[in-house]
């Protein structure tokens, strides 16, 4: 898809990777609508970024909220063309049983409800005009789980599978999904989940953030060549690889001794 002109909504975009990815869309000369929880976060991004770029509140938990944000983007710029669902928390880093049930379900709503109400309340229209393009922010962790931040991973993996699983059902239509796995990159999110380290550790890991801006250029490209996953932060390959090989490796013979096998689908 050639996003010159194109329409572009991206939740979370009040800061961090959300308005990083509007900012590269707007150096291609797209029309960027970005929402947040947070409205003045979003005005403060969109009069940074220029371009006409649309300030809108959202919660991405709620199917009115949604309702509400596509009827502004097309009422003030067009139909949208692609779908950046942005949006996320994460959880402090603790032992799994550290979370509250009200903690799981709050990241839960932002990382994959939100999620999932965005992906249906646009995918009808997009099949119908056989155009457009979802692109959903997972995580390296939803690859890779990382101890101590279980129910954030739980929520990565369920972003990263649900995404695979639309590119199926949205291909022979024309419509693209790409899967962004983010690493470590400057935000909001992520300075905040420093608090309380020392100072040394705090500067350590802060010469490690990837600045936002590159990882929405590549999103840009990802859209433009419709690819499926956007790594980002390839240092990650080592891990990801021994994850995959304890994995590879479980495969052996059928715990049944006389089943026949063969997947539903061959
Ligand atoms: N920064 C990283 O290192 C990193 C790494 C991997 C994945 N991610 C993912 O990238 C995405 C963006 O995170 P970020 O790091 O830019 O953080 P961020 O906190 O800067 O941005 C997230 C934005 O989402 C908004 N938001 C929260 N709840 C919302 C809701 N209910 N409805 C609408 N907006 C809501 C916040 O106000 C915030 O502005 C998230 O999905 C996050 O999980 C970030």
């Amino acid at each position: 898809m050639n996003v010159t002109n194109k329409v572009i909504l991206i939740t979370g975009g009040g800061g961090g990777i959300g308005a990083g990815i509007a900012e590269a869309f707007v150096e291609k000369g797209a029309q960027v609508a970005i929402t947040d929880i947070n409205l003045a976060y979003a005005q403060a991004e969109a009069e940074r970024i220029g371009g006409g770029t649309l300030a809108l509140q959202h919660d991405v938990t709620s199917p009115e909220s949604w309702a509400e944000v596509k009827a502004a983007v097309e009422a003030q710029i067009g139909p949208v063309d692609v779908l950046c669902n942005n949006a996320g928390i994460s959880l402090p880093f603790k032992p799994m049983e550290e979370i509250t049930l009200d903690q799981f379900n709050r990241v839960m709503a932002i990382n994959v409800r939100g999620v999932f109400l965005g992906c249906t309340l646009f995918m009808p229209e997009m099949k119908a005009r056989k155009s457009g393009h979802i692109v959903n922010t997972s995580s390296a962790n939803g690859m890779m789980p990382h101890g101590t931040f279980a129910a954030y991973t739980a929520t990565k993996f369920a972003v990263a599978g649900l995404s695979e699983a639309i590119r199926m059902e949205l291909e022979p239509f024309g419509v693209g999904v790409s899967i962004l796995y983010p690493g470590l990159t400057r935000s909001r999110m992520s300075e905040g989940q420093m608090h309380d380290l020392p100072d040394a550790i705090k500067a350590a890991i802060a010469g490690k953030m990837m600045e936002p801006v590159w990882l929405g250029r590549a999103v840009v490209r990802a859209v433009e060549n419709n690819e499926l996953h956007i790594v980002t932060h390839p240092d990650h390959l080592d891990a990801l690889k021994a994850r995959m090989d304890t994995l590879y490796a479980a495969f052996g013979e059928p715990a049944q001794p006389d089943f026949a096998g063969g997947r539903i689908n061959d």
